[in-house]
């Protein structure tokens, strides 16, 4: 069940986050789970701002829903009962007090809450992750006071995923206070990452605001901390905006170390931004429909909302510009099953449209493959290409 817009009125883009959450741990976990038991881990739980009467629009409870769902499927397919772990970590009392409701929720899940800082607990958190279980961390956090390092041990779990969920205008306001204690919490953040050298040295490209400019290095530093902490050969981010404003709110980071998790972030990507252009547009027509008394049947067509397919067109641009990039000039070669993860972890393109563009240099000539099936539309892992 996706999350019910009418619980998010003037917080839609938690919707939008919720719906992209639900959309991705759904997909997780119900391919996760043929092979192994499920651990969730929300370090920053709430219950927050909700609304529903089942906790069904905070994060623990689409995740909660989303491991159900999956144990019930693989149980009734005849694969045997999976152990589906949920650890919460809310520091505000009375916010855990309620947490406690949602236990009797989920008999069929092991729910174990903590009533402390999310980092102060991390030994606790590792101890209670089997080493060949799954883990998949969720920290959303409203500020930015994390210690990374301290996360190493959570991050560096076997088999584990991370969604990092920042609120990308505080993170950049925070960025440019002088204050040696932010300062100093920022790096904490981003530790050995030459953020601030890179903020002070930041040069606008064309086409560029400042405020993306600035993105650009405070994403990218986040990003390669995860990276190393985690050792994570694949950190991606996508945009959550303001809905009413052209401008980012959270930026959505997922780090992985599968290819399938590279194709089935940027899968839910696209469905987010769609989801996220609808809400934008629904929320622009009920307020003029309230501004002029009268409701606008026409004003969805009217309010039309396409970030998402001017995003997707930049960035489609920008993974050309790439694949020219990493594909080496003959005699040399690239498979095409190592030249995609790499695409899609720098680029907002689905694998199927990837495997299209790929098609399209071929019969342009910009691109040459050493080998392609007859009849094939997309190319298969194997195949070469060179320029
Ligand atoms: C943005 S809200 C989380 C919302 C939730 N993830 C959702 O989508 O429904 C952040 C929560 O973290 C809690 N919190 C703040 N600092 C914390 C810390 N250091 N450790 C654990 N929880 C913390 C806050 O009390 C708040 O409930």
């Amino acid at each position: 069940m996706p999350p019910d817009i009418a619980h998010y009125e003037g917080r839609e883009q938690a919707y939008v986050k919720h719906r992209f959450l639900a959309h991705y741990i759904e997909s997780l976990v119900f391919k996760i789970a043929s092979r192994r038991d499920v651990v969730y881990v929300d370090g920053f739980s709430g219950p927050w701002e909700d609304r529903g009467e089942r906790f069904e629009d905070t994060s623990f409870g689409i995740a909660l829903q989303a491991l159900r769902k999956a144990k019930e499927t693989w149980a009734g397919m005849g694969r045997g009962q999976r152990t589906m772990t949920a650890l919460l970590v809310e520091k505000n009392a009375d916010a855990h007090a309620r947490l406690q409701e949602i236990i009797p929720r989920y008999p069929d899940i092991r729910i174990r809450t903590f009533n402390a800082d999310f980092v102060s607990v991390v030994p606790d958190l590792v101890a209670a992750i089997p080493a060949d279980a799954f883990a998949f961390v969720l920290m959303d956090p409203k500020g930015w006071k994390i210690d990374m390092e301290a996360l190493a041990p959570l991050l560096r779990h076997p088999n584990s995923e991370v969604v990092f969920n920042f609120m990308f205008t505080m993170i950049n306001w925070a960025a440019s206070m002088p204050s040696p204690a932010i300062q100093a919490s920022l790096e904490a953040l981003m530790p050995s990452t030459d953020w601030k050298v890179r903020l002070d040295a930041i040069r606008v490209f064309p086409g560029e605001t400042k405020a993306d400019a600035r993105k650009r290095v405070l994403v990218s530093s986040i990003n390669s901390a995860i990276a190393r902490i985690g050792s994570y050969p694949y950190v991606m981010e996508t945009p959550v905006l303001f809905p009413d404003k052209e401008r980012t709110y959270y930026s959505l980071i997922y780090a992985t170390r599968s290819t399938k998790g590279v194709e089935v972030f940027r899968d839910c990507q696209e469905a987010a931004l769609k989801t996220q252009d609808r809400v934008r547009a629904d929320l622009r027509s009920a307020k003029r429909a309230e501004a002029t008394g009268t409701m606008d049947l026409f004003a969805p067509v009217a309010e039309k909302n396409d970030f998402a397919a001017r995003w997707t067109t930049e960035q489609e641009a920008a993974a050309r510009r790439a694949i020219v990039d990493a594909v080496p000039l003959s005699p040399n070669s690239i498979a095409y099953g190592e030249l995609w993860p790499r695409i899609l972890a720098e680029h907002g393109v689905r694998k199927v449209r990837l495997g299209r563009m790929v098609a399209e240099m071929k019969a342009t000539g910009e691109l040459t493959f050493l080998d392609w099936g007859q009849r094939k539309q997309v190319p298969d892992d194997g195949y070469r290409l060179t320029r």
